[in-house]
């Protein structure tokens, strides 16, 4: 299976670079599946439908979100009709609305499950997300149950991030974390086969202090002071992202590479050759 996964969207401009890039990406890369984070999407801070929308007109297939997943009040009802956007699997039992995890069917049969789980350090802690994923994985087996699993793990520290990479080595098709939108230069694939990378970075303008217009939080850090609001930075965005081939047999990955498209970023794009 031909995967992509993008990640955290910050603002226009960040949903700007998808709707430019990514059908051209779909058709060059043959892809099967891509998953977008979608936390920062509205101007910066949450989802709402229509920015939802734009992204699956784009061509995501599903939306993941974060710690930002709420930040928006529409989403509270949009999340319980929309089957394609997920929130981190590991709030308690009945506090948040919608679903962490989904098993989505291909048009030719194969099914991949999404995983939306959010790590503890340095972030409001939810629900242990080392057991929360084992049941994940333990009720849907890779290359059983599941012709791939993607588990986007939103999470502020590599430590953290790493493990939950290693626990799930060869469980998972994918393990890609999200949250600090900056693109770490550690994509492989670990001894089981699962493919990671620490961080897929944003897609959002990145002359900027991580998507947001570069004054306010330089004047934050300096005074400690708050004299504006975070607004999204609104140049021109690179896309950020992971593309994954799976061997259908088993599940995991045979092939990652990274994905940089567009703005002030060194640029990779996968080659189309099979
Ligand atoms: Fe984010
Ligand atoms: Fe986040």
């Amino acid at each position: 299976m031909r995967i992509a996964f993008f990640g955290d969207v910050v603002g226009r401009s960040g949903r700007q670079v998808l709707s430019e890039e990514l059908p051209g990406l779909r058709e060059a890369l043959a892809l099967d599946f891509v998953v977008v984070n979608a936390e920062n999407a509205a101007g910066g801070f949450g989802i709402t439908e229509k920015t939802a929308v734009e992204l699956f007109d784009a061509g995501a297939d599903v939306l993941t979100l974060g710690n930002h997943s709420f930040d928006q009040s529409e989403a509270l009802s949009y999340i319980e009709r929309e089957p394609r956007l997920l929130r981190p699997v590991n709030y308690p039992e009945g506090t948040a609305p919608g679903r962490g995890s989904s098993l989505y069917d291909l048009p030719d049969g194969r099914r991949i499950l999404v995983i939306n789980v959010m790590l503890r350090l340095f972030m409001e802690a939810l629900d242990d997300p080392f057991r929360r994923i084992n049941e994940e994985l333990d009720a849907c087996p890779l290359g059983q149950v599941a012709d791939a699993i993607l588990v986007d793990a939103h999470g502020e520290a590599t430590s953290e991030k790493t493990a939950l990479g290693v626990y799930c080595d060869g469980r998972a098709s994918l393990v890609v974390g999200t949250h600090t939108h900056v693109p770490t230069a550690d994509w492989r694939i670990l001894p089981g086969g699962t493919a990671y990378q620490t961080d897929a970075g944003m897609c959002g303008d990145y002359d900027s202090v991580i998507g947001m217009d570069k004054e306010e939080p330089v004047n934050r850090f300096v005074t400690h002071m708050r004299s504006s609001r975070f607004s999204a930075a609104s140049g021109e965005a690179t896309a950020c992202g992971l593309f994954v081939e799976t061997d259908d047999r088993t599940g995991l990955a045979a092939r990652v590479e990274p994905i940089r498209i567009g703005g002030v970023l060194s640029q990779a794009r996968p080659e189309s050759t099979n």
